[in-house]
C-alpha cells in the first residue's frame, strides 16, 4: 500500500486544447505554480479489480470511467518502460480540496495517483516520467507533480510520451503566494476536459499557440528565473484573457468569467495602482480570481479579499509538489 500527497498548481501561462485528444497532448506549452495546499492524500493497492472511494466527491460512472482509461493508457506508457499491471488497483482519495471551485482538483488527483503507482511499481520512474504519467488522466496534473514552477513542453511527435512535464525553479526560488476569491460554488456545467477538444475551432486559437511555443512561455520563464514582477505580471495576464478570449469565441462558447469576476479584476486594478502593489490576477476554467502576490504585497491582498462579500476566501503559498507520505 502506498500513498502519495498532491495539491493543484494555478496556470500563469494557461495550457487549453490537445492537439491529441486520447493522449491528453497539450497543443501548447504551458507554466504553473504549486500551491502548498489545499492537499489531497491518495493510497493505493494491487487488487483484483478497479475500486475507488473518495471523501468528498461521489464516484460517478463518468469519473470511474475517467480513471480506468488513465490506468489503461498509463499501462501502455509503461509498457514502453517495463511492461507492468497497474488496471487493478484499489484507490483511496482523502481530499481536502472543495470540488469545483476552480482549484483544480483534478491536476491534485491525477498527480498524486501517478506519483502513489511510482512508488508502488518495482522500478525507479524519474520525475518527467511520473508527470507524463499524471498528463494522461488531466494535463495540467503534469506540473503538480514539481514543486515550485512546474511547466509542461511539448515535443515534435504525436507519441504517448509527446508533452512533457519539468521544474522552472523550486520552491525555494521565489515565495509567491495565491491569494484567492470564490465568488460562487456553483458547479460549472462544461468542465476543461470537455472544453479541450473544441479549442481549435476558436480563429484566434492557432495565433495562440504561437504566440505561446514562440516566445510567451519563454518570456514567463524569464521572469521567473530574474524574479521579474512586473514582466510576469504583464505576460500572465495578457495570457490568462487571450485563454478567456479563445474559450469565448470556440464552438460552442464557454463563458467561465462572471460580472463578480470583472468587478473584481476591475478593483484589483485600481489597488494596485493607487498602491504600487505587486500582484497579478489569473482565471482557470470558472469566475474564482486568483491573485498572485509577493510578501510584501500580501497583507493588503488578504485584507481586501477579505471585504469581498458572499466570496469564499483561501490563501495558499508556493509549494513542495507531489510526494510520497
Ligand atoms: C484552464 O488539466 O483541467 O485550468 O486535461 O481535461 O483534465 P484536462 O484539463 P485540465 O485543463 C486545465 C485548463 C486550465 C488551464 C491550466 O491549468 O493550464
Amino acid at each position: 500500500m502506498i500513498t502519495a500527497r498532491s495539491t493543484p498548481n494555478i496556470a500563469l501561462i494557461k495550457y487549453w486544447g490537445n492537439r491529441h485528444n486520447e493522449f491528453r497532448l497539450c497543443a501548447n506549452d504551458s507554466l504553473s505554480m504549486t500551491l502548498n495546499t489545499p492537499s489531497l492524500d491518495i493510497t493505493i493497492d494491487h487488487a483484483d479489480t478497479l475500486s475507488i472511494t473518495s471523501t468528498n466527491k461521489e464516484m460517478t460512472e463518468k469519473n470511474i470511467l475517467r480513471f480506468k482509461k488513465t490506468l489503461e493508457l498509463i499501462e501502455s506508457y509503461l509498457g514502453t518502460i517495463e511492461p507492468t499491471k497497474v488496471s487493478n488497483l484499489s484507490i483511496k482519495i482523502d481530499s481536502h480540496i472543495p470540488p469545483a471551485i476552480g482549484l483544480a482538483s483534478s491536476a491534485a488527483v491525477f498527480s498524486a495517483l501517478a506519483k502513489a503507482i511510482s512508488g508502488l511499481v518495482d522500478f525507479d520512474l524519474t520525475d518527467e516520467q511520473i508527470s507524463i504519467m499524471a498528463r494522461l488522466g488531466s494535463g495540467s496534473a503534469a506540473r503538480s507533480i514539481f514543486g515550485g514552477f512546474g511547466a509542461i513542453r511539448n515535443e515534435e511527435n504525436q507519441f504517448i510520451d509527446g508533452c512533457k512535464g519539468w521544474q522552472v525553479a523550486d520552491e525555494h526560488h521565489w515565495n509567491l503566494h495565491d491569494i484567492i476569491i470564490v465568488p460562487s460554488t456553483e458547479e460549472k456545467k462544461v468542465g476543461s476536459s470537455e472544453g479541450h477538444p473544441q479549442a481549435q475551432t476558436s480563429p484566434d486559437f492557432a495565433a495562440r499557440v504561437d504566440a505561446i511555443n514562440g516566445h510567451r512561455q519563454q518570456e514567463c520563464i524569464d521572469a521567473i528565473l530574474s524574479k521579474d514582477f512586473e514582466k510576469l505580471q504583464k505576460v500572465a495576464e495578457e495570457d490568462c484573457m487571450e485563454m478567456h478570449h479563445c474559450m469565448q469565441t470556440q464552438d460552442p462558447p464557454l463563458n467561465y468569467l462572471s460580472d463578480e469576476t470583472y468587478r473584481i479584476l476591475d478593483e484589483v486594478k485600481a489597488l494596485r495602482k493607487a498602491e504600487h502593489l505587486p500582484v497579478l490576477y489569473t482565471m482557470d476554467a470558472g469566475p474564482t480570481v486568483h491573485l498572485f502576490c509577493t510578501d510584501e504585497a500580501k497583507e493588503r491582498i488578504a485584507e481586501y479579499a477579505h471585504t469581498q462579500e458572499g466570496c469564499q476566501i483561501f490563501e495558499a503559498s508556493i509549494g513542495p509538489g507531489a510526494h510520497l507520505v
